[in-house]
């Protein structure tokens, strides 16, 4: 079974060729953080017509470094939704014309169940990564979502924990840019952090009396703020990498101590995590100390496979797209339509894993 797969949810033009829902033959992610920085978020309209520029050539780059040809194509997969809906129809329209001309199944594919699938990835020359038993727990923490799920089979996803206001990632890049240090702000905070003190300014949990279980990032987002207007200027040196360091701890101690109160109430003991924001060692390292001393299992992908890719989005289309192949069956492209927003209970297909 060999899925072309395209994702272009947000502001990454990405095509993969992955084999058994899991070998990934190549993986082209063309990002467009260049042309965002500037605006120090990501612009919809901009995202929309450099995904219209780069889809077609990052798909071919696709088949001709899995070294494949449209012959050996048994299966399309999209992403559907969540995202934003002007680039979700770049690679939903792209898909759909694409199985008309080559007469092939289309797989539309709910983008969080890519992130949640991700962790069965492996390079053909790398060995099976271990994937969870059912049920598991799915922390995703992007720029556009921090959730937990509780996943009780690929078929059953609750979601348990949301934000109540930003995502974490959202959160990273809103502090980079007060401080002028860019887009995407996760991977400069990470890096400019370094040496500073975790224990330089207190910021507290925030403590949700109904729903005990969220997150929220915007209360740590204004602190940061307050402690720069206290300061008088833009802190510079070590007083900036102090500030870095403790809002970095904060932001990582919230979406630990979350995770692990989840494992404890649900009494699941496994732990998926993904998304962009899964980049960030420190929160890596502590899900890895906190989970262990619950004596539960950690599954984070590789950092390539964290941030969004097409790969995954394969990952998360492989079961339907054998009950497709085998039956022969097209899915009716003209109900497709791209899904801004997209609870992901309602998606009823099952997981690639
Ligand atoms: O999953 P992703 O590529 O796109 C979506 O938002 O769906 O995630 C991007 C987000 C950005 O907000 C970025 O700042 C954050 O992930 N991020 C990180 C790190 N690398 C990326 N946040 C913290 N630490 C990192 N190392
Ligand atoms: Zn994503």
């Amino acid at each position: 079974m060999i899925i072309l797969s395209i994702e272009s949810s947000c502001d990454e033009t990405a095509a993969a060729i992955v084999k058994e829902g899991r070998i990934v033959l190549s993986d082209i992610v063309h990002s467009q953080v260049k042309l965002h920085a500037k605006w120090g978020g990501v612009v919809p309209e901009i995202a929309s017509r450099n995904h219209l520029i780069e889809v077609i050539p990052v798909i071919d780059q696709a088949l001709k470094q899995a070294e494949v040809t449209w012959a050996d194509i048994d299966a399309i997969a999209v992403t559907q939704g969540p995202g934003l809906v002007g680039a979700l129809l770049v690679g939903l329209q792209v898909a759909k014309s694409l199985a008309y001309v080559h007469q092939k199944p289309l797989i539309p594919v709910h983008h969080l169940r890519g992130h949640l699938s991700a962790v069965a990835l492996h390079a053909p020359n790398e060995a099976q990564p271990k994937v969870p038993e059912y049920p598991f727990l799915a922390l995703v923490v992007s720029g556009g979502h921090t959730a937990i799920y509780r996943v009780d089979s690929s078929h059953d996803i609750k979601i348990i924990s949301n934000t109540q206001d930003d995502a974490a990632g959202e959160a990273f890049d809103k502090v980079s840019r007060m401080l002028g240090l860019g887009y995407p702000g996760g991977p400069v905070i990470e890096k400019e952090a370094v040496g500073g003190q975790d224990d330089a300014h207190r910021f507290t949990l925030p403590n949700i009396k109904a729903a005990p279980l969220d997150f929220s990032f915007s209360g740590l987002k204004t602190a940061v703020l307050t402690k720069i207007k206290k300061h008088g200027k833009l802190p510079t040196g070590q007083d900036q990498k102090d500030l870095l360091a403790s809002f970095q701890a904060a932001a990582v101690h919230q979406l630990v101590t979350r995770c692990t109160e989840a494992m404890k109430q649900e009494q699941v003991l496994r732990l998926v995590v993904s998304g962009g924001v899964a980049c960030n060692q420190r929160l890596r390292e502590q899900l890895q100390t906190a989970v262990e001393a619950l004596e539960g299992q950690v599954f984070i992908p590789p950092k390539k496979w964290c941030t969004d890719n097409a790969a995954m989005i394969a990952a998360a289309a492989y079961a339907q797209a054998n009950l497709y192949v085998k039956r022969g069956a097209h899915a009716d492209d003209d109900l497709l339509n791209a899904m801004s927003s997209w609870a992901v209970d309602y998606f009823v297909e099952p997981l690639g894993i």
